[in-house]
């Protein structure tokens, strides 16, 4: 069965893709990246030529020639009666370097496992006969676990008890699973923008109408964007990363999480904190909560955690903390999706805790390496980026002084070295000027990444004509 791809929604997802001469080509590589990001995925029917070039204002035949170039670099194929079908990965990477060992990949920011962890591992592991005696699975999350997560928020000074906390299968089933069942088709949600896209495809799926407020590395969050957007469009829900964001790694000021706060309460709109990044702090592990304004026993305040990458993302163990009547009604919800969390992960997960205070300081050891690598290698090799001094997080988001971020990562691709452009952060197709750089990489990988971007920006920045290519100050 072939999916379709509707001319609006090829529109939309393109965002800002004419960052390039030829019109054609620009477009052709915006339609790649889509397919690269698995937007588009393997086997769907683009739009009819006729349709697209009206939904994007261009002529036919400029829409022609891109489904040309993807054609002959085997991203489509066009079959008798059902148009241009896009191909799956492999015949589509046709002249392309396609992820390999020799490939560095910088599309996912998970730092490596805890060293701890595998001690941990086999510590548990001894007592797995009695876990295997029982069903080995559950819908809400162990009461010892549950009782440990809620009692590491009280010690951040948020009094929590058990029966506001379930266990999930990571950070990103609870994010769907809140979207499933908080959010009704045409429902608008507040957004960052950029954002952690799979939150954003999360709450598109439930049928969200997004909305973004912007968030930028030298000015944190658009609070009178916020608050226009709170008390116009009364959203159902504004999904929210208040320590060091992803991908900007910015941290909510107390002003910005009052005023956010407010304006959410005004609107009667449920805050869906994400705190899976909240833990990694490189310049101070102190974890402090944010917040903390919120009334402990808020009915609308929900926090996701995880310890996917404060530990090992192979772990898959995130929690929520809300109010009892809504953790209910996600666990009412949940064994429709998915039957529960495994108790020996939970088991493991619970052995963990003991060991916080070693694991935030082994996680800000190794994330000051990264990061400093990445940011020396930046300044030796491309010193005209625009690069932000990043207190935590995984991920520096980096100004490139022209929106090229697409070119860019496409370009960089056939060297090896794997990577989301700007745009996967946006809501709403922006963010060309911007590129995402992950420092949870060994350091000498993030270095050779960073000498292949060097060459690969050069030359990205020879193909374009200057009106594409102005400087930052221009940026608005
Ligand atoms: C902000 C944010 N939320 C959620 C997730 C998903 O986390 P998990 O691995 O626990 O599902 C990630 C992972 O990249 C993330 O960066």
């Amino acid at each position: 069965m072939l999916s379709r791809i509707s001319a609006r929604a090829l529109t939309a997802a393109l965002g800002g893709w004419r960052t390039r001469e030829p019109a054609y080509e620009a477009l052709a590589d915006g339609i790649r990246l889509l397919c690269l990001d698995n937007r588009i995925a393997p086997r769907t029917a683009l739009p009819a030529e006729r349709e697209l070039a009206a939904a994007l204002g261009l002529s036919r035949s400029t829409v022609a020639a891109a489904y040309g170039s993807l054609r002959a670099s085997g991203h489509i194929e066009s079959v008798r009666g059902s148009g241009s079908i896009t191909m799956p990965l492999g015949r589509r990477d046709v002249g392309r370097v396609t992820p390999d060992t020799d490939s560095i990949d910088l599309q996912q920011a998970s730092p490596a496992a805890w060293p701890g962890l595998a001690g941990v591992i086999a510590a548990v592991a001894s007592d797995a006969p009695s876990i295997v005696a029982r069903s080995g699975y559950d819908v809400l999350g162990t009461p010892a676990l549950r009782a440990l997560i809620a009692d590491d928020y009280s010690a951040r000074g948020i009094a929590t008890d058990p029966s506001q906390i379930m266990v999930t299968t990571g950070a990103q089933s609870a994010i769907h699973l809140i979207a499933g069942v908080l959010v009704g088709r045409g429902d608008p949600v507040v957004l960052e923008t950029p954002t952690y896209p799979h939150a954003a495809d999360a709450f598109a799926a439930a049928g969200a109408r997004l909305i973004g407020v912007p968030v930028t590395t030298q000015d944190g969050w658009d609070l009178d964007r916020a608050t226009q957007v709170f008390s116009r469009s009364l959203p159902v829900l504004a999904y929210l990363m208040p320590r060091f964001q992803n991908p900007t790694g910015r941290t909510m000021r107390p002003e910005e999480q009052q005023t956010i706060l407010t304006a959410a309460e005004r609107a009667g709109t449920f805050l869906v904190l994400d705190e899976t990044t909240a833990d990694l702090g490189i310049d101070q592990t102190s974890a402090e909560a944010s917040f903390a304004i919120a009334p402990a026993s808020s009915r609308t305040v929900l926090r996701v955690g995880s310890l996917g990458k404060t530990v090992w993302g192979g772990l898959r163990i995130g929690w929520i903390r809300a109010d009892p009547d809504v953790i209910r009604r996600l666990v009412a919800a949940r064994p429709a999706r998915e039957l529960g969390t495994p108790e020996l992960e939970q088991a493991i997960a619970a052995a963990l805790f003991a060991h916080m205070p070693a694991i935030r300081e082994q996680r800000s050891a190794v994330l000051r390496e990264g990061r400093d690598a990445l940011t020396a290698a930046l300044s030796a090799h491309i010193p005209e980026w625009q690069v932000p001094s990043t207190a935590g997080g995984v991920a520096l988001w980096v100004g490139l002084g022209a929106p090229l971020s697409s070119s860019l990562v496409l370009r960089a691709r056939n060297e090896g070295v794997l990577l989301s452009a700007g745009p996967r952060f946006s809501i709403d197709g922006g963010h060309e000027r911007h590129l995402r750089l992950p420092f949870t990489a060994p350091a000498d990988q993030l270095v050779r990444a960073v000498e292949v971007l060097s060459r690969a920006w050069d030359r990205v920045r020879g193909e374009t004509p200057a009106q594409f290519g102005e400087p930052l100050e221009a940026v608005v």
